[in-house]
């Protein structure tokens, strides 16, 4: 009896650690007793390269669940860049250790095989919020994210699933799809972690050159300097200070800046058109592509 107990107490703060699973299958044996017994599931999807980033949401949903499954799964269907996708970095002991110390209960690592027996010809299409920003500019990348993250969802079942508001557009796409498909999984958005000098947390930054980060410090910069600069000027003219910035900054080359009402996404001409304003910005460090966004009203 006391061996049991303590050998639930281990699982439950996780001194026996992580399981790491591989199939659907397993991983759905593996929650059906959770599920039975009432407890709560938290999903966290990444496509791995951990970090502290990703480590936030974990232990979030650590804090809010019984059970916390982290997916681990450089998902092919959301990369319009091919490149991209061969340089995405992979360090799967490390975010095994990673998870263990955030107190996740399953890693999902599944094949791309595991994933997609067949190709996924489904096609999911939120318009106007998956046209815009990200939408517009990598064709296809929505709905690769909606066909892993559905996948993801069928697979767990989770009762509520985690993601970072760096991807800001992203959530606003799973919220959509979440609705359209009446999932009734709720969807937890965190705050965006940074490095000291202000960088947002990527996978990405491990590609940056040395000079490359340090350029690349000025887009985090220039975000926070045009919060206090939005305080007392036109959306057109925070449009133009961040703008100038960005082209004056060393080494930076800007895709695009927009000031969007925080929920439609659609541009905004007034600070007084929403109660939720926010700039999403995607910058160039050398041929690194990075995002980032700060909110100027909530
Ligand atoms: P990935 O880039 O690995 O990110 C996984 C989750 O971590 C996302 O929800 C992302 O917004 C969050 N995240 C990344 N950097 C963060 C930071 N600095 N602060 C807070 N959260 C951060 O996003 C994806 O993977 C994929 O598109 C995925 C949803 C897993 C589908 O394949």
């Amino acid at each position: 009896m006391v061996y049991f107990a303590l050998f639930f107490e281990c699982k439950r703060i996780n001194i026996i650690g992580m399981k790491v699973i591989n199939t659907i299958k397993d991983l759905k044996a593996a929650l059906s007793a959770y599920r039975t017994a009432g407890k709560k599931v938290g999903l966290v999807p990444t496509m791995g390269a951990l970090h502290a980033g990703h480590a936030s949401l974990v232990k979030r949903s650590v804090q809010d669940n019984d059970v916390t499954v982290v997916s681990d799964f450089v998902n092919p269907t959301q990369f319009n860049d091919k490149n991209d996708l061969v340089n995405y970095p992979h360090q799967l002991d490390a975010d095994i250790k990673l998870l263990e110390s955030c107190g996740a209960t399953f890693l999902f690592a599944p094949s791309v095989e595991e994933m997609y027996p067949e190709p996924d010809t489904r096609h999911f299409s939120y318009p106007p919020i998956d046209t815009v920003m990200e939408g517009a500019r990598r064709p296809g990348h929505f709905n690769g994210v909606c066909q892993i993250v559905s996948k993801l969802f069928m697979a767990v079942e989770p009762d509520k699933a985690y993601f970072g508001e760096k991807d800001f557009q992203q959530v606003a796409v799973i919220r959509a799809m979440v609705k359209d498909l009446k999932l009734g999984i709720e969807i937890v958005s965190c705050p965006i972690i940074r490095e000291d000098g202000g960088l947002a947390l990527s996978s990405r930054n491990q590609l940056l050159s040395p000079e490359e980060r340090s350029n690349a410090l000025n887009i985090s910069k220039t975000l926070f300097q045009s919060r206090d600069y939005a305080a007392s000027h036109t959306v057109a003219d925070t449009q133009k200070f961040v703008e100038e910035r960005i082209y004056l900054a060393e080494g930076l080359r800007l895709e695009y800046f927009e000031i969007v009402d925080g929920n439609s996404l659609q541009k905004i001409a007034d600070w007084k058109d929403t109660s939720f304003a926010v700039g999403c910005i995607t910058v160039f460090s050398g041929k690194i592509r990075l995002i980032d966004n700060i909110k100027y009203k909530e």
